[in-house]
């Protein structure tokens, strides 16, 4: 496994994976956990081999969000990707994404607009911005993004395919701890009582799911069953809403097609969010347990 932190030395380690046949990029911010891992094993299965970035990126981070104390810790990453058979990691550092005098951003449009693009001003634009970067220097392959941050990946789908970037972007089911938990860096600031709370998302997305599968189909019903199995548990609610699956418009009244449930809760100071498609297309369910989601 090759480890650079130079952009140039990426670049070039990328054209000759590409030149012996392809490979699947993950980018991450490190800390990395099980969700992450099985990316970049999905990666290695759909192209024969994987590169993962670590990289904490200061701009997709608002000013009082947690970039500060943001877990680093790049011995034990490198070993964790080592470990999945990575081929190639990139482990830049902020003044090389950024340095004295860059002043270029990338701004998603209406996709960006809603759930946590409304509680986490200039977000996107700042992931849009680093992936851009990333995709500049990779140049074409496949790049892999994890369902749990939904709106993320069909940010990132969005400006592939309007800047025309030579990437198939490909969405990955959410890994989850064995009591249901979405996976997270962010995981780790839970107190033991703030994690039990945290249980309580998963366990609304589902209640709505049976709720759905048993016939209900009022988007405020189902909004309303999730939300007040969030609340008794004293969860503080960013948003709990149901937006098209493809372009994150809200919607109401009956649904007549697949939605997306998307929550974001505060469980003491920390922001975690989770999210369930009702409806799910055949194309998207899980196969053999590892998950088969491309788009
Ligand atoms: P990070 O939070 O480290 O996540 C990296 C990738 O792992 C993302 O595609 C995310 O959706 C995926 N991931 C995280 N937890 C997951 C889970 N439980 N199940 C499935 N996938 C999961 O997302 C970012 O970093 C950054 O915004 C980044 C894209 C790297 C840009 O800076």
């Amino acid at each position: 496994m090759q480890v650079v932190s130079d952009p140039r030395q990426f670049t070039d380690a990328c054209a000759a994976l590409r030149s012996s046949g392809g490979f699947g990029f993950v980018p991450t911010m490190g800390a990395l956990h099980e969700g992450h891992l099985q990316l970049l094993r999905h990666a290695r299965e759909l192209t024969g081999r994987s590169v993962a970035s670590i990289f904490v990126n200061p701009t997709q981070f608002g000013p009082n969000e947690d970039l500060a104390k943001y877990p680093r810790d790049l011995e034990r990453d490198v070993a964790a990707c080592e470990s999945v058979g990575v081929d190639l990691v990139f482990t830049p550092t902020a003044a090389t994404m950024y340095p004295a005098g860059e002043q270029t951003r990338v701004l998603p449009g209406e996709l960006a607009k809603g759930l946590c693009g409304a509680s986490r001003p200039g977000h996107f634009a700042g992931v849009c911005t680093v992936l851009a970067k990333f995709f500049h220097l990779t140049g074409p392959c496949t790049a892999i993004f994890g369902r749990k941050d939904y709106q993320q990946f069909r940010v990132v789908e969005r400006m592939a395919r309007d800047l025309f970037f030579p990437i198939h972007v490909v969405g990955y089911p959410i890994v989850r701890e064995a009591d249901g938990l979405a996976m997270s860096s962010r995981n780790r600031y839970l107190s033991e009582s703030e994690r039990a709370r945290a249980l309580t998302i998963s366990q609304s997305l589902k209640i709505a799911q049976a709720s759905y599968a048993a016939g209900e189909r009022s988007a405020q019903l189902l909004v309303n069953t999730a939300c007040s199995a969030l609340t008794t548990q004293g969860l503080e609610i960013d948003y709990v809403q149901l937006v098209d699956p493809n372009e994150l418009i809200p919607v109401s009244g009956i649904l007549a097609g697949p939605a997306l449930l998307a929550i974001a809760v505060f469980s003491g100071r920390t922001r975690l969010i989770d999210n369930a498609v009702l409806g799910e297309p055949a194309a998207w369910v899980d196969r053999g347990g590892r998950g088969e989601a491309t788009s």
